[in-house]
């Protein structure tokens, strides 16, 4: 099958970016997946998918690595960034050690991705960006013109929305500014087998 092209999948080791891996290489892209320990075992699954021997490539990148993100960006025409602290969240100070990896990283990911003119970015955002709000009226249907209240969040100590909707936030606000093509999407509950250490893609 003929290369498709580069894409990038950020946090390529995650549960979703597993299975996104595993598509891109079924689909004959080239595709690079950024960890931030290669060596980890527990990484080893993405190393056995089909086609990863010839077409996977590890890149170490945290998200507050620019210069990681920009050398694995480069080349790509899109980018899967799907890298983020997920729950359960244990945090003292959420201001400074959620924030700063929730919304520092997705902008680092955005500015690099403006920097190696990738075409169109795929952020994996979540319905927690959108259904933390008491305001909303009953059975009005929530759009994207609707996001968790960022102070309910933080009133309820729900840092998990609080970060998801500030990574929001950023995204959008990045793009209008820049005019990267942003996409993103806001999952609910993601149920899939788990492709890793005890589990294997099917
Ligand atoms: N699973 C769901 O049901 C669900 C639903 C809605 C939305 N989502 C969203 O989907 C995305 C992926 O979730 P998941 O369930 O696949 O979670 P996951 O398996 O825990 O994957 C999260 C990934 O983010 C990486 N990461 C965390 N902080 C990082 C940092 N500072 N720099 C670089 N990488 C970092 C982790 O890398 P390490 O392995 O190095 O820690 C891990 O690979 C997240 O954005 C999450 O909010 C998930």
């Amino acid at each position: 099958m003929a290369e498709k092209g580069r894409v990038c999948v950020a946090g390529a080791g995650g549960y979703i970016a597993s299975w996104v891996v595993k598509l891109l290489l079924s689909k004959g892209y080239i595709v690079h997946g950024t960890v931030r320990d290669p060596g980890d075992e527990k990484n080893a699954h993405l190393k056995k998918l089909e086609k990863a021997s010839d077409n996977l490539k590890f890149l170490k990148a945290d998200l507050l690595q620019y210069e990681a993100l920009c050398h694995a960006f480069e080349g790509c025409n899109g980018v899967f960034q799907t890298a983020s602290p997920v729950p359960p969240m244990t945090v003292v100070n959420p201001e400074v050690e959620l924030m700063e990896p929730v919304v520092k990283g997705p902008f680092n990911v955005l500015k690099a991705c403006a920097e190696a003119k990738v075409k169109r970015v795929v952020v994996v955002s979540s319905g927690a960006a959108v259904d933390m709000s008491p305001r909303w009226p009953e059975r009005k249907v929530k759009d994207e013109t609707f996001w968790s209240d960022k102070e309910c969040c933080r009133a309820t100590k729900n840092w998990y929305c609080l970060s998801k909707t500030e990574a929001e936030s950023v995204a959008f606000e990045y793009a209008k500014t820049s005019g990267l093509d942003v996409v993103t999407v806001c999952p609910t509950l993601v149920l899939e087998p788990i492709p890793a250490v005890h589990y294997k893609c099917k």
